[in-house]
């Protein structure tokens, strides 16, 4: 592999801030690689739009980041990895990881009773992504999918142990407790941040399963497989994009992301478009 390829950045995206709890993930298993990060900040919710437009809006992100000249791309959104992976590969030629398989792989080996628990996005659930990919590994698994849209907000106000948190986790999470999983994977970007919350409500036995935690050991995997990974011997930089910067920016990503980010740059939204 060419010396220069190997030099170039990971690219990451997802509909907004969410996918900054990949990147903290990317970073801890691959110190040394550069990221560039793109959030469709302008266009998030991804998760309540049609397969169409998620696919559309996919594609606009991964062209942004090839503009940029990365090595590889990651899907750091759940919403996209469900419906968009095979149409993204398929316009471009670098390494493209999704978050779903590995999510699903890692469920399925801490698994143990053969009941799967999934939440994420409306558009993530309605698609079946977990589902599917858990029975290909294991088809005696039960899989149990349920939507969460409203943790996206309360992930974004901070609202980690709010009480108004925890009366939406009982509701959501009540008939997942009674179906007895032993297992509950995290299908959306944002909710890690809500982890606490939703491991005292689901309660302490269950598994939670950070499929960002799974997607990391892919790209390092992937980029060993193909011959990518940096030679550099020191910490890599990372650079943030945004296609608006929400108010509060600065706080949200600090949460998502483990720690001050002192840059971010603006993408006119045309510019992905056109
Ligand atoms: N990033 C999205 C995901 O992981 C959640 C936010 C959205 O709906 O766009 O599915």
């Amino acid at each position: 592999m060419n010396f220069m390829e190997k030099e170039k950045s990971i690219g990451v995206f997802d509909s907004g801030i969410g996918g900054l709890t990949v990147v903290k993930r990317i970073a801890s298993v691959l110190p040394k690689e550069d990221i560039i990060y793109f959030g469709d900040t302008a266009r998030v919710p991804y998760g309540s739009k049609s397969n169409k437009t998620v696919i559309e809006y996919g594609i606009q992100d991964a062209r942004f980041l090839i503009s940029k000249n990365v090595k590889a791309i990651v899907v750091a959104c759940n919403t996209v990895s469900s419906i968009a992976l095979k149409e993204i590969r398929s316009n471009f030629n670098v390494p493209i990881i999704g978050v779903i398989k590995p999510g699903a792989h890692l469920a399925a080996k801490e698994n143990k009773n053969g009941r799967i628990g999934v939440i994420g996005t409306r558009s993530t659930v309605n698609n079946k992504a977990y589902s599917n990919e858990i029975r290909k590994i294991d088809q005696y698994i039960e899989v149990f999918e349920k939507e969460c849209p409203l943790f996206v907000p309360l992930a974004e106000e901070g609202w980690i142990k709010h009480k108004a948190t925890y009366d939406i986790a009982e509701e959501y999470l009540k008939d997942l407790r009674e179906l007895k999983i032993d297992t509950l994977v995290l299908g959306c970007t944002h909710y890690p941040i809500l982890s606490e919350v939703i491991q005292d409500v689901i309660g302490k036995s269950i598994k939670l399963i950070d499929s960002g935690i799974a997607a990391a050991e892919e790209v390092k995997n992937e980029l060993d497989r193909v011959g990518l990974c940096t030679n550099k011997n020191s910490l890599g930089n990372q650079e943030f994009f945004v296609s608006d910067i929400p108010t509060k920016f600065k706080e949200v990503a600090q949460l998502f992301l483990g720690r001050e980010i002192n840059s971010v740059q603006k993408v006119e939204l045309e510019s992905l478009t056109s």
